[in-house]
Formats: structure tokens, C-alpha cells, sequence
């Protein structure tokens, strides 16, 4: 099969989509036909070295963390989806021909594959970040950086449960923003000021996407600072805040499925713009820009 790699830290020049060796499902988990993956950015954290501790490359590295496509293998264990199924989910190496998930739900036959793909990574972070702010119905919600993969997702599950939201970007996405059910406010110096302009006062949490506001502005906008929680700012625990980067902290299984659902009754729509595979170097500058508007995917 063919799957996306490097064998050199670099830029999106490094990548290349060739040969790779074939993978299986190993038990409890599916191996599916890839249809399309989403573009996250730890794949570009991963091969520019940003991750590697200033250690050199050894081997060949592999990207992509979430997928949709058709069920071509079953592992040991797994019931409740045969091959054939059509299929979103989380694994690794998923941006190839072939990929094995971890986790995954029925894809609803009126999403995209792309729009499946795009949900994945950013649906099981935004759930976790609602889950662990324990923001409820009626509360009023700070997403900063609302309108990339992971914020767009974040402002339409927190607004189908109910959550009244309020979201950053740039002048240029606060059209998008309002279309996804969020207020929207500019982000950058003096944001705090807006937001209180913007919700008639202090809100009950905030879910920090984007890494970039100093922490401590965003914990002088809620009750106490581990009402803020950060995805992108691994030094916010130093104020209190609430810092994570999910291993223990995610529930796939149960995001996914939230996730399949709010598709399928409607509740969330995500804007995709895809590439072939062996594009992908194109996706990688956009994604390095910094300025996504919703989700960019690989498709075969
Ligand atoms: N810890 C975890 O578990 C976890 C999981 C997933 C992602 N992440 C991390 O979370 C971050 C966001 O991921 P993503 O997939 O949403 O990225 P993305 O799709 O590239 O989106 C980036 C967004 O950030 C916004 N932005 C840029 N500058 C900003 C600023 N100064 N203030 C507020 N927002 C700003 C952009 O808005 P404009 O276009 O309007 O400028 C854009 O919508 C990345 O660092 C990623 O690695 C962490």
C-alpha cells in the first residue's frame, strides 16, 4: 500500500507518498479502506521535529490521526461492525491507503467522507474539553481559537448542549463563527474587554484552542482558574489552570459517538477542504499558516 511519510525532520517538502508496509488490526481495533484523513497540526509538530526533543530522525515516520473509510478487516474481539461498514474513527498512520482504528463509529450516510474524517481528532478533544471544564447548559463558554479544526467542532457540541458561546478569530472568520452558533469576538490584545462587552459580563469557563492568549487573561474572565482549560499552552498549569493533552483524560468511544450523532440530526457542520495524498504538502503549509477555517483533509 501507499501511505504518506518522511525519513528526514522538515518542512512539508520532506513528505512523500510511496510504499509503505501493510498494517492489520490487531485485537479490538478495525482496519479500514481509507476514504479521507484529516490534517491535524501535531502531524506537522511530528515532522518538523517540534516533538522530538532535538533528538534525530531514526526510522520512517508516519502521519495522520483520525479517519473515515470501509471496513476491510476485523480484529479479535471487536463486535458490532462487520466489513463493509462505512466507518470514522482514531488510529495512527492513518493518512495511507490503509489504516487501523481504534476507535470508530458509523459514519451517517449523509456526511462526506471528508467532513467524517475531519471530526475525528477535533470531536474527541472538544468532548473532552467540555467534559473536564464541566461547563453545563445555561453557562456561558469562552472558545478561543473558534474557528479551526478543533474550535469549530468545540462551538457546535457546546451549542447542542445547550451552552451559550462565545468564540475568537480573526475579523475574517466572524461570519463563520456566527454561522456556527457562536458570538463572535476578535481575538488578541484587549479580547477580555470584548467578551465582557460582548456577554454583558465574566463567563463560567473558557476552552483555550489556540495557546496564544496569556493565560493569565483568560483566567481573569472566569470564577476560578481551573475553569480554564488549555489544549496548546502547556505552561498554563503554573496559574491553575487545567492543561491536557488526553491519554487518560479521553473517552473516544463515547466523543465518537456524540460526535455521529449531532452529524446525523444535523448539529454539527464542519467546512472541508481537501487534497489528494500525494498533495499533501500543499494542506501542510496551509495547516502551518496557522489560520485554518474548519478542517482540511487527504483524500486517495
Ligand atoms: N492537547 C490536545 O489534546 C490537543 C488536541 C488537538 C489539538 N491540539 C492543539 O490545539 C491547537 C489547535 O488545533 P486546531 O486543529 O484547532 O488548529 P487549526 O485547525 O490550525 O486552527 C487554528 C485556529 O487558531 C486560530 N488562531 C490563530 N491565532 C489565534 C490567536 N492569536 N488567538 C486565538 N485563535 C487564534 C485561527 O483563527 P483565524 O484563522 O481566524 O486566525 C484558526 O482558526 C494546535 O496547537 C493543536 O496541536 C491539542
Amino acid at each position: 500500500m501507499h501511505a504518506l511519510q518522511y525519513t528526514t525532520h522538515g518542512g512539508p517538502e520532506v513528505l512523500s507518498w510511496t510504499a509503505a508496509p501493510d498494517v492489520h488490526a490487531g485485537p479490538g481495533q478495525v482496519r479500514v479502506e481509507v476514504r479521507a484523513a484529516s490534517v491535524n497540526p501535531i502531524d506537522w509538530k511530528l515532522f518538523t521535529g517540534m516533538m522530538s526533543g532535538g533528538q534525530p530522525m531514526t526510522g520512517t515516520g508516519y502521519l495522520g490521526h483520525d479517519a473515515a473509510g470501509v471496513v476491510d478487516e476485523v480484529g479479535d474481539g471487536v463486535t458490532g461492525v462487520a466489513v463493509g461498514d462505512d466507518v470514522f474513527g482514531l488510529g495512527s498512520n492513518t493518512q495511507a491507503e490503509h489504516a487501523v482504528l481504534a476507535s470508530w463509529a458509523a459514519k451517517p450516510s449523509s456526511v462526506d467522507w471528508a467532513v467524517a474524517a475531519a471530526v475525528g481528532v477535533g470531536g474527541e478533544t472538544s468532548e473532552r474539553a467540555l467534559r473536564l471544564l464541566g461547563v453545563e447548559a445555561g453557562e456561558t463558554l469562552l472558545i478561543d481559537g473558534g474557528a479551526g479544526g478543533v474550535g469549530a467542532i468545540a462551538v457546535q457540541m457546546a451549542v447542542a448542549r445547550g451552552i451559550r458561546v462565545v468564540a475568537s478569530s480573526s475579523e475574517a472568520n466572524h461570519g463563520y463563527l456566527e454561522e456556527i452558533g457562536a458570538i463572535p469576538v476578535l481575538y488578541g490584545e484587549g479580547m477580555g474587554d470584548r467578551v465582557v462587552a460582548a456577554t454583558g459580563g465574566p463567563v463560567d469557563a473558557v476552552f483555550d484552542v489556540a495557546g496564544k492568549t496569556p493565560v493569565e487573561q483568560l483566567v481573569a474572565l472566569v470564577p476560578a482558574p481551573a475553569k480554564v482549560l488549555s489544549i496548546a499552552n502547556f505552561s498554563a498549569g503554573e496559574v491553575g489552570a487545567q492543561v491536557t493533552v488526553g491519554g487518560a483524560d479521553a473517552q473516544p468511544t463515547k466523543a465518537l459517538a456524540e460526535v455521529k450523532d449531532l452529524l446525523e440530526q444535523n448539529q454539527l457542520v464542519v467546512k472541508v477542504q481537501t487534497f489528494p495524498f500525494d498533495r499533501a504538502e500543499e494542506a501542510y503549509r496551509i495547516s502551518q499558516g496557522g489560520h485554518v477555517r474548519g478542517k482540511l483533509a487527504l483524500v486517495p
